[in-house]
């Protein structure tokens, strides 16, 4: 009996040391993947540097661990003075003073500034995307019964054929619906690697709130998920691939073409193309919503679609809604380093580089004005969770520094330019904001956004 329960033992250990070997060896190649994807995105960066003739070195960024000696400014009293362009002033200096100089002249002005020096040009012509089914199952989400559509977008690939490009997105509406629903896409995850399901990006706080899917259910609306790895990878390694790279047939880019956030945003238009073909969706109700770099994405799609109803953006920080001049948390020469250059178009280098901040025609409230006057949620966490990296208030200046632009035509903005406590929730107009208790997700912010999303998804 005692030597049968030691052989169990050792089978165990053995069972073990295998296991341990395997994960051992897995961390190995993803090391050496990722030494390898540095190593590619940082010729790529070089390349595109010499194609802008820029010699110098690129000022190197902030450390975003609060520790470090070169740790990026938290400190309120350390900001700087600076001035920002005015959404409404022309370019020659001339005042847009009605609806008129907006929809005619200016909104084109900041959307041209916007393409040549942060976040690129669509290429001319692009391949059509062909979306088919995947799959269409009846399952349940929380206690709600769901109708869950798995998509595939097939981009046209015949003009090169060496690269292939198929767009993930799950699209899940109440059973019970009688009509077209109202939905929420997010730019997140469908499967983790090695084909487990992904668990969800609130998980860990879903003791008490229930998950976004359900909550979102639970108001007759439905979700969608669009995973953007599926479009463009995330980093310039892969820039000769994905749409990028099948329109560009393999080619490095030019340096105004699209980074990217761009692709992604890309994408999701192509998603709203589709849902204009689905009968279970309200293509006049459709939301954008994501954290982070997908925050970023969220607010880049929104600002170039006229067809997103509404925004939710989550601690989207530099290159997203915070306020790029203002030097507190990531600054601009973290976005255009090695590491997070291919968000961007080649232009955008010059500012870590050949100049600086301050000689961006644009900044972070105008990419907002470019929502205007569609209402947009933005969104952040605790500083005392999530830290200061993603700059909350520079987020919430971005939005005071848009509102002017919302009240020409016709909407509400934040009503304050004070910073508001952690928690209060400024909801009152079509600039909205909310500092959750929370981390780096939306959602704390969830059942806060949906109350606001009422007042228009009920008209
Ligand atoms: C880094 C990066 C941010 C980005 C974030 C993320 O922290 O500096 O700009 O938003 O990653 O996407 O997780």
């Amino acid at each position: 009996m005692i030597r049968r329960q030691n052989q169990i033992v050792v089978l165990l250990m053995l069972l073990c040391v295998i296991g341990g070997g395997v994960h051992a060896v897995q961390a190995q190649f993803a090391q050496a993947d990722r030494d390898s994807i540095n190593r590619y995105s940082y010729l790529d960066f070089q390349e595109m540097k010499k194609s802008l003739s820029i010699e110098i070195e690129n000022r190197p960024g902030p450390s975003g661990d609060p520790l470090a000696a070169n740790a990026a400014n938290t400190d309120e009293s350390n900001v700087r003075s600076y001035s920002l362009p005015n959404p409404l002033m022309f370019s020659d200096g001339k005042k847009v003073t009605n609806q008129k100089d907006w929809w005619a002249k200016r909104r084109s002005e900041i959307v041209n500034d916007f393409e040549s020096e942060v976040y690129g040009r669509l290429p001319e012509t692009l391949p059509k995307v062909n979306w088919v089914v995947k799959s269409v199952k009846d399952t349940i989400v929380g206690s709600f019964p769901v109708q869950e559509k798995t998509m595939l977008g097939i981009v046209d690939n015949s003009a090169f054929p060496e690269i292939k490009v198929e767009i993930e997105l799950v699209v899940g509406t109440p059973k019970e619906a009688t009509g077209p629903v109202p939905v929420v896409m997010e730019f997140g995850f469908i499967n983790w690697p090695f084909g487990k399901r992904a668990p969800e990006p609130n998980y860990f706080m879903s003791a008490y709130e229930p998950l976004w899917k359900q909550q979102l259910l639970s108001q007759g609306w439905g979700y969608a998920i669009l995973v953007p790895s599926s479009i463009q990878a995330d980093h310039g390694a892969g820039l000769k691939s994905g749409i990028i790279g099948l329109v560009n047939k393999g080619a490095a880019r030019a340096p105004e073409e699209w980074g990217v956030l761009r692709a992604w945003a890309w994408g999701a238009s192509r998603a709203l193309d589709y849902f204009e073909k689905d009968a279970d969706v309200d293509q006049k109700k459709i939301a954008i919503e994501g954290t982070s770099r997908y925050g970023k994405a969220a607010l880049v799609t929104m600002a170039f679609d006229a067809r997103i109803s509404l925004g939710f953006i989550g601690s989207s920080g530099e290159g997203g809604a915070s306020i790029m001049r203002r030097n507190f948390g990531e600054q601009v020469e973290n976005l255009a380093s090695s590491s997070e250059y291919h968000w961007f178009c080649g232009n955008f280098i010059k500012y870590a580089s050949s100049l600086t901040i301050d000689d961006l025609p644009v900044d972070a409230h105008e990419l907002i004005t470019l929502c205007a006057p569609r209402p947009v949620f933005i969104s952040a966490g605790s500083h005392f969770i999530e830290g200061q990296w993603v700059d909350a208030k520079g987020m919430f200046l971005a939005g005071v520094h848009a509102q002017p632009v919302y009240q020409l035509l016709g909407a509400k903005g934040l009503g304050t330019n004070d910073f508001p406590v952690l928690g209060f929730p400024l909801i009152n107009g079509e600039i909205a904001f909310r500092q959750h208790a929370g981390g780096h997700s939306t959602g704390p912010n969830w059942s806060t956004w949906i109350a606001w999303a009422h007042r228009y998804w009920d008209k």
